[in-house]
């Protein structure tokens, strides 16, 4: 394997010449920079990054930890960060904590011990060995779709950054409550989360606004998956008022919303309407098609990316929490009729 001495020796230039070319750490002559690059090319020379993060103590690396890395909605967080990783000359090593507390203060040991410059996280339900292990060792890090508080007075510790769920979940239930409906049903996520707290105060708001009772039967909670969403909307299909109208507080339990409602012939909108929190790419597949909260996700990964580069570059700068909008995607499953003007129907929610 050719080395920076064998570029140097065959540029006719000395090592530390090679070294800023290739860094772009000092200007140099236009022809010995030339000739650097031919020999380079010639030889075939690739950096040692090991041998670079010996000198820099930095690895350009990045460790992205998040469960579920199978759910759609967080294979485009991951497109997000890795596209904004690599156009910074950042690589990535990825985790999954499976939503598990112990799990997840594990994997993220494991990435420290890789010397990652820093790390993104979805922090589980019960994040508190994470952000203790975090803080022990001083990792910077970011905080991805599910936020975390900080001290009373202080503020968050971390940067965060999440999608708006209160206002896009009052949102739904509005749109349902014009259509008439006055039992809707929410399959909330798993309890923990700040998504799911976020997405039930919305819909608090969202019957509050509307003049409609907080009944709390009306809300089961799935687990934020899709088992847990076919089991939450059973229970609401068996009480003794049903709702006429459901909403699902992530992709993977309307999946399982969809599967029960099948199971007991109920066909949607005409036996009960449906809107749901993530738009997916065959949403507008279905029949009838997908009523949706789309979630700005790659937008959410490269931000996260942007944060964690500017808290590298700038360590104390006071933490910030960044909250992306969502967009509707109004389609059929809540009871509209279709339209031929689908764009005018996606805006912007608060
Ligand atoms: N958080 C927010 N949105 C989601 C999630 C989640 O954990 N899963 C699917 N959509």
């Amino acid at each position: 394997m050719a080395t920076m001495a064998d570029v140097a020796r065959s540029a006719g230039v000395s090592v530390a010449t090679v070294s800023h070319v290739l860094n772009n750490t000092r200007p140099v002559l236009p022809e010995t920079r030339r000739a650097v690059l031919d020999a380079v090319e010639e030889l075939g020379y690739t950096p040692n990054g090991l041998a670079r993060s010996l000198v820099t103590s930095r690895t350009r690396s990045i460790g992205l930890a998040v469960s579920a890395i199978s759910n759609p909605y967080f294979t485009e967080i991951l497109q997000g960060v890795e596209a904004g990783a690599v156009a910074h000359g950042y690589g990535l090593l990825i985790a999954d904590p499976h939503d598990d507390p112990a799990h997840e203060r594990r994997v993220v040991q494991l990435l420290h011990e890789r010397r990652v410059d820093g790390m993104i996280v979805a922090p589980s339900a019960d994040p508190r060995a994470l952000v203790a292990y975090l803080e022990r060792h001083r990792v910077p890090a970011v905080f991805l779709d599910r936020v975390v508080d900080g001290p009373e007075d202080g503020g968050p510790r971390f940067d965060q950054v999440c999608a708006e769920s209160t206002g896009p979940t009052t949102a739904l239930v509005t749109h349902l409550a014009g259509l008439g409906h006055r039992r809707i049903g929410l399959v909330a996520g798993r309890p923990g989360l700040s998504t799911t707290h976020e997405r039930i105060t919305g819909y608090r708001h969202g019957l509050a606004a509307a003049g409609l009772p907080y009944d709390e039967r009306l809300v089961a909670h799935g687990d934020s998956e899709a088992a847990g969403g076919a089991r939450a909307t059973a229970a609401l299909l068996s009480l003794a008022a049903p709702p006429t109208a459901l909403i699902t507080a992530n992709n993977a339990m309307t999946i399982g919303a969809l599967r029960t409602l099948r199971d007991r012939d109920l066909s949607v909108p005409g036996d009960i309407a449906l809107c749901c929190f993530d738009d997916f790419p065959w949403a507008d597949l279905f029949s009838p098609r997908l009523t949706a909260v789309a979630q700005p996700s790659k937008e959410l990964g490269a931000e996260a990316v942007r944060l964690l580069l500017e808290r590298l570059a700038s360590p104390d700068r006071p933490a910030r929490t960044v909250r992306l909008p969502c967009v509707f995607a109004h389609r059929t499953s809540c009871g509209c009729p279709e339209t031929s003007e689908q764009p005018a129907h996606e805006r912007t929610l608060p």
